[in-house]
Formats: structure tokens, sequence, C-alpha cells
């Protein structure tokens, strides 16, 4: 598909179909996003990926709001930045997530982003931790490194897509010639 056609047509999913994705699927995925670019040429995105129906059950219950529907996604997989290559790991992250998006779209399948930076596990009580430290109890997240985001991945079980709805553009784009 153009291009063009492809960041068009993109719709977050947040229902999966039973069908299995292959490993190699997701490695093409993540091959792609491995030359998003960085800041200074850092490379400082790091991804898990989670195959283990358990587990991601277990990351949908990061927070209480927003990310439950992961639980049926086939793939989960961990936007994660090494703090020590550079300041602008967060920037570098959201970007790789994108392009992981953007592939996934690319080789067939939907995704949803399920953000983890800066939120609570539990929203107004900041008591009970955040959804990081959340998932560092049962997940293999390096010391050195901050979590982003979790892309949810998977086949879509509808035969349609959502059409993307209007949107008001106007005042978003300046230009000087
Ligand atoms: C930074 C960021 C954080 C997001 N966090 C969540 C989230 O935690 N849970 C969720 O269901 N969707 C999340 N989304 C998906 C957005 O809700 C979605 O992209 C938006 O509603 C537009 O819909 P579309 O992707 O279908 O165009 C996030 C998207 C971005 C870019």
């Amino acid at each position: 598909m153009d291009f063009f056609e492809l960041v068009k047509n993109r719709r977050s999913l947040r229902k999966f179909s039973d069908r299995r994705v292959e490993s190699r699927t997701v490695e093409k995925i993540l091959e792609a996003a491995l030359t998003a670019p960085s800041s200074r040429n850092s490379h400082s995105t790091r991804f898990l990926v989670v195959e283990d129906k358990d587990l991601i059950r277990h990351m949908s219950y990061m927070r209480d709001y927003g990310s439950a529907f992961m639980a049926e996604a086939p793939v989960a997989v961990m936007v994660m930045g090494d703090k020590r290559a550079t300041d602008l790991w967060v920037d570098n992250c959201a970007i790789s997530a994108t392009f992981v998006q953007l592939a996934a779209e690319a080789a067939g399948l939907g995704s949803c982003w399920v953000h983890v930076e800066g939120r609570e596990h539990v929203k107004g009580h900041p008591e009970m931790g955040d959804a990081e430290s959340y998932l560092r109890t049962f997940l293999p997240i390096p010391e050195e490194c901050g979590v982003e985001c979790v892309i949810a991945m998977g086949y879509s079980p509808y035969e349609e897509r959502k059409p993307r709805p209007e949107q008001d553009n106007s005042g978003k784009v300046q230009w000087l010639k």
C-alpha cells in the first residue's frame, strides 16, 4: 500500500482476532522501527516483546483506565529508552513507537499505544505508585531504561475498519512563502 494511503487508513485497534501473529512478522516490524531517527543518532530505544498470554494480561492491569483492552492482544511490545544514552530518550521512544505502529499497519496488523511514562497505577492515588513501577515487579525492565509505552498489536476481527472521523485542521498549519 502507498504510504499516504497507509497513514490515512490507520486507526487504533483495541479488539483483536484469535489469529496468531508470527514472531517473524514482529521481527520485521521491529527491524523497521530500529531504523527510526534518534537524537544524535543515540539509538536509545529498547524493545521488550511479550507474547505470553498471562504476562500480557498482567500488563493490562498497569493502570486502572485505558489499558484493560490490551489483555486480549496476542503481542505487546514495550518501548523503553536507555536514559544513559541521551536526555531525549522519551522523544526517541515516541518516534520508535510511531514507527512500530506504522510498520504494524504495513504488515497487516492493527495496534494501539498504551501509555506508561508518568502515569499513575491508580488514577488520583499517587501513593499506589506508577504504571512503570507496577510493570517492573514482573517484567525484566533494565535498570537504566525508562518505559514510554506499550504497543498492543494483533490482527483485526473486523471486516472493515472504522472510518477516520472528520477532523478540523483549520489553523494548525501556517505557511510563510
Ligand atoms: C501518546 C499517546 C498515548 C496514548 N495512550 C493511550 C492509552 O493509554 N490507551 C488507549 O487506549 N489509547 C491510547 N492512545 C491512542 C489514542 O487514544 C489514539 O491514537 C487517538 O484516540 C486517535 O485515534 P486513532 O489512533 O484511531 O487515529 C495513545 C496515543 C498516543 C499517541
